[in-house]
């Protein structure tokens, strides 16, 4: 009886709590849910996409695409023939026209087609690119957007002349965790930022076939890590120093690295650390952790299933692994990108990967690997309009 008196009201005569903010689930299936009522609007049209390479990120946008109700696949370009009608089954793409790289001149001459999804590998980017920004088509593609400043710069410069979407994907600035330490950050909840760090540690071992065209680890995975962190902060580096191993054979073989440590010297004091590395046993390894005066605010791993615990033995609590691979880890991230990239198509939003953030973080990348290859600390010089803004 003594707790009588606390005797609630019915919760149907109270405000009942909304979602919190954090919930991002279920502000998507709020959004959802009110286009039964609001209905799809005129201007929503839906897009003719061609995708181009069918591998481990395709893949990832293919499903997306068939998905989305924005979207349509009309072709698939991939040299692999023996994939194709597996990929038809599967998919139920009975409609769809795959073709082989050779055959892509039929996409680039197709007005049906609206998108193209870019996900060849990087060597192959420039080309496809400039072939379909000049058949006037939006373009989303996997990073990067080519293998040097010139050809990147060349891109942009075809995707402004003729007023298309030329969209980077750098999946990581669209994971929730990540845009969540981000504007606690910009909030200065830890102040002027003394430290930043991120760890990368992949998984799986990518294919030798693979890194052997991927550009290498400063260009194919560190951009990641160097866009994530002058992404946060809203600076670039002034110096850097790095470090760099090759503890795999095969990965030496290529005169390329496995492991990566990287210092970077921002102007405003901060100090970045980036930790790569090619192989992680134990699963996606993807951490950033920001710390200044005023506290610290962190993105650890995260776990499926992570509600489950065993005890067996006297081990104690045992958790479930963290993610394997970016497909997981980053799932979420991947689908809000190609949503943004729908939306700058349809003139809703901007762009929010410029030509001048790319080119920049392809310059620090490029630094970073001069730092491993020489020893040396490496200067990088900015002009007033290539920082951020
Ligand atoms: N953002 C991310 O998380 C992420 C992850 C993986 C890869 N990537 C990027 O995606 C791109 C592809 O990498 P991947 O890991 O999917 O490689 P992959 O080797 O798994 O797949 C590449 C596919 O492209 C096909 N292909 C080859 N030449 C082609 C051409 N000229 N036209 C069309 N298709 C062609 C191949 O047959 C293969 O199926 C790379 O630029 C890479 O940097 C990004």
């Amino acid at each position: 009886m003594a707790t009588l008196k606390f005797k609630e009201t019915s919760p149907y005569v109270q405000r009942q709590p909304e979602a919190p903010a954090e919930d991002y689930l279920y502000k998507k299936y709020l959004q959802n849910m009110a286009a039964q009522t609001t209905s799809i609007a005129p201007d929503d049209q839906v897009f003719n996409v061609a995708i181009f390479g069918l591998g481990r990120a395709g893949t990832i946008h293919l499903e997306h695409v068939v998905s989305n109700p924005r979207t349509k696949v009309v072709y698939i370009v991939d040299d692999v023939e023996s994939k194709w009608e597996a990929i038809k089954q599967y998919w139920r793409l009975k409609d769809v026209t795959f073709l082989t790289s050779k055959q892509s001149d039929l996409v680039f001459k197709d007005s049906r087609v609206d998108i193209i999804v870019v996900a060849s590998p990087t060597r192959t980017h420039e080309y496809i690119i400039t072939k379909c920004l000049e058949a006037k088509k939006a373009v989303f593609c996997e990073k990067p957007i080519a293998e040097d400043d010139r050809s990147i710069m060349k891109c942009y410069d075809i995707a402004k002349k003729v007023g298309k979407p030329l969209f980077c994907a750098f999946n990581r600035r669209f994971d929730p965790s990540f845009i969540e330490v981000r504007n606690r950050i910009q909030r200065g909840e830890v102040g002027h930022v003394h430290v930043i760090k991120t760890t990368s540690r992949d998984s799986p071992l990518p294919t030798i076939e693979y890194l052997s065209t991927s550009g290498g680890i400063f260009h194919d995975c560190m951009v990641h890590d160097i866009d994530l962190m002058t992404w946060v902060l809203g600076e670039y580096p002034q110096k850097v120093s790095v470090g760099a191993t090759a503890h795999i054979p095969e990965i030496k073989a290529l005169n390329d690295f496995d492991t990566v440590v990287a210092t970077l010297y921002f102007a405003s004091g901060t100090l970045g650390q980036i930790d790569l590395s090619r192989n992680s046993n134990y699963g996606y390894d993807m951490r950033l952790e920001v710390f200044g005066p005023k506290g610290m605010v962190d993105a650890s791993n995260e776990q499926p299933i992570h509600s489950v615990t065993r005890q067996n033995g006297l081990e104690g609590p045992q958790k479930t692994p963290i993610w394997y691979s970016f497909p997981s880890r980053f799932k979420l991230a991947y689908v809000t990108e190609f949503e943004l990239f729908l939306d700058v198509v349809m003139g809703k939003k901007e762009l929010p990967i410029k030509a001048n953030d790319f080119i920049a973080i392809n310059k620090i990348a490029t630094a970073c690997e001069e730092s491993a290859r020489t020893g040396k600390i490496i200067t990088l010089n900015w002009k007033k309009e290539e920082l951020p803004l």
